[in-house]
């Protein structure tokens, strides 16, 4: 049996010159938790090209969906990017991964915090009922250099909102915090910075950091990470893993060529 499942693409979307999105048949066998990773990629030269992929769809929906970026050197972003409908990736069989509900602590409010392609397994997330029976709110900020770079996350939210099971979830739940740092929009700044200043909680009119309501998830640039893991350990906040649940959990944006 081979390791990969072998899915056809259905769609795909560019949405910056660094940025795209694809969806996928979906093996019925391929079984996974909203919020984790699989191995995605291509056969070349009769050799399967693999990278980690969060799947941005959820696991009820019927269709697997990624959002990579295109890198003009990378080994699979390179030819990943130029796929078409009807195209063959190959998907690993099995999904892994720290971003899931059950390794986090039970609390009132979740932060998901992400930047650039980060922003995948909380697509995924958001679209979990589970998530909102666990939460009273939700935060999902989405920083990236310029706004462009947002359309994806927009996009997801609205279309969310549009839904007739989410529509109210999101309404009562979900508050949607996109950020950019180099050009001007409705809100600037580092994710990092925008938590200590408190000015995200400002601008959403909630109560700042809390250890005993607040769950944290968080995914994209390394450097941002890190910084983060300081920063909440240094207020108490324990890291959870698949072995014992905590108050935050990491995961890197994988694909980075
Ligand atoms: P900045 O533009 O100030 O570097 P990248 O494209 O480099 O992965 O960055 C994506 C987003 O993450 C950018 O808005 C970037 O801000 C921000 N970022 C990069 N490094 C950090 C960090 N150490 N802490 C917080 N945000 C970061």
């Amino acid at each position: 049996m081979s390791a990969f499942h072998r899915e056809k693409v259905l769609s795909v979307r560019h949405w910056t010159d660094t940025l795209f999105s694809f969806t996928a048949t979906r093996n019925s066998g391929f079984r996974f938790l909203n919020g984790q990773f699989a191995m995605i990629g291509l056969e070349v030269d009769g050799r399967p090209l693999m990278r980690a992929y969060s799947m941005a769809s959820a696991n009820h929906e019927d269709e697997l969906e990624f959002f990579s970026i295109k890198v003009a050197d990378g080994p699979l972003t390179s030819r990943l990017q130029q796929i078409k409908q009807g195209d063959t990736i190959l998907v690993g069989r099995k999904a892994t991964g720290t971003l899931i509900s059950d390794n986090l602590i039970p609390g009132k409010r979740l932060l998901l915090l992400s930047t650039g392609t980060g922003l995948a397994p909380f697509a995924s997330l958001i679209k979990d009922p589970d998530v909102y029976e666990r939460f009273e709110s939700i935060v999902l900020v989405h920083g990236c250099r310029q706004v462009s770079e947002l359309a994806y996350g927009e996009q997801l939210v609205e279309k969310l909102q549009e839904d007739e099971l989410f529509g109210q979830l999101l309404t009562d739940k979900l508050s949607y915090y996109p950020t950019v740092t180099r050009e001007p929009f409705r809100n600037r700044g580092r994710i990092t910075d925008l938590i200590t200043s408190e000015q995200l909680f400002n601008d959403i009119g909630q109560p700042p950091l809390d250890i005993e309501n607040d769950r944290i998830m968080m995914c994209g640039s390394p450097a941002m990470l890190e910084e983060l893991r300081q920063m909440f350990e240094a207020s108490g906040f324990v890291e959870g893993s698949n072995s014992e649940p905590g108050h935050f959990v990491i995961e890197k944006a994988f694909v980075e060529r």
